[in-house]
């Protein structure tokens, strides 16, 4: 069974905790369920190609490494819905309430706590490697920018880091334990995902659009009611202007 957190890579300062988690899996040097935990990532890597700042040491910065058994590629969407479920449950269990912006930003106070960069590697119609990317604001107080925040601005309180990731680990074991249920888990993660039923703005091809969400389907695309029609898309072909 996967057991997130059986090996542990604590780093002081790394290029991108996903880099070294991928070097790991290529030279054979971890065991599946493996996490790469850093104090500072130089070239911290986001979703479309963004960066991930952080300041040293305030937040948690980890990759966790998934080495699965003829995993189907279809199955890969419901690794969004297991991280952002499992983050949402880290959450509360801190007394926090947040919701999965889709497909995996957490939303706190709108304003956004945790980011996910989930890399896999496919060999066919399988998939070899995983390496879950979680990027969680935890002590940090200020941010260059307007958009996030933290766990510390939210309760006031500073948090452990390795504890975080123990209870994280424990989350994805457990979520990943229903993955033959991928409908199981899409259920949960439609309950918290952000903005269901309301009116959100959205980008398509450059041009504002405004829809009512409605739910992410079973392919992982979201849903919208644009007008009287329901559109879906994918992630590359829309933004949420949020
Ligand atoms: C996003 O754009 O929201 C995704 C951010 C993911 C950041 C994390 S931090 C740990 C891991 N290593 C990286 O280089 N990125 C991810």
């Amino acid at each position: 069974m996967l057991n997130f957190g059986n090996q542990k890579f604590k780093l002081d300062s790394v290029d991108s905790t996903n880099n070294f988690a991928a070097k790991l899996i290529q030279q054979g040097l971890c065991r599946n369920g493996a996490v790469v935990m850093a104090d500072f990532q130089s070239h911290g890597k986001g979703q479309r190609g963004n960066v991930w700042l952080s300041k040293p040491s305030e937040n948690l910065i980890c990759s966790l490494i998934w080495l699965p058994d003829n995993m189907a590629v279809n199955l890969l969407p419901s690794l969004n819905w297991i991280v952002g479920v499992s983050l949402i449950e880290v959450l509360k269990k801190y007394g926090i309430q947040a919701m999965v912006k889709w497909p995996n930003d957490i939303i706190c106070n709108n304003k956004k706590i945790a980011g996910v960069l989930i890399e896999t590697e496919l060999k066919g119609a399988n998939v070899k490697s995983i390496v879950i990317g979680i990027g969680l604001n935890v002590n940090q107080l200020d941010f260059e920018e307007k958009r996030p925040t933290s766990m510390h601005l939210i309760t006031g309180q500073y948090y452990n880091l390795t504890d975080i990731l123990s209870t994280l680990c424990v989350q994805l074991n457990l979520w990943c334990s229903n993955l033959k249920n991928p409908l199981f888990i899409l259920n949960k993660y439609n309950e918290v995902l952000f903005k269901r039923n309301q009116k959100a703005k959205f980008l398509v091809d450059n041009e504002p659009l405004l829809g009512q969400i409605l739910q992410v389907n079973e392919e992982g695309k979201i849903e919208i009611k644009i007008g009287s029609e329901v559109k879906s898309f994918d992630f590359k072909e829309i933004s949420m202007d949020f």
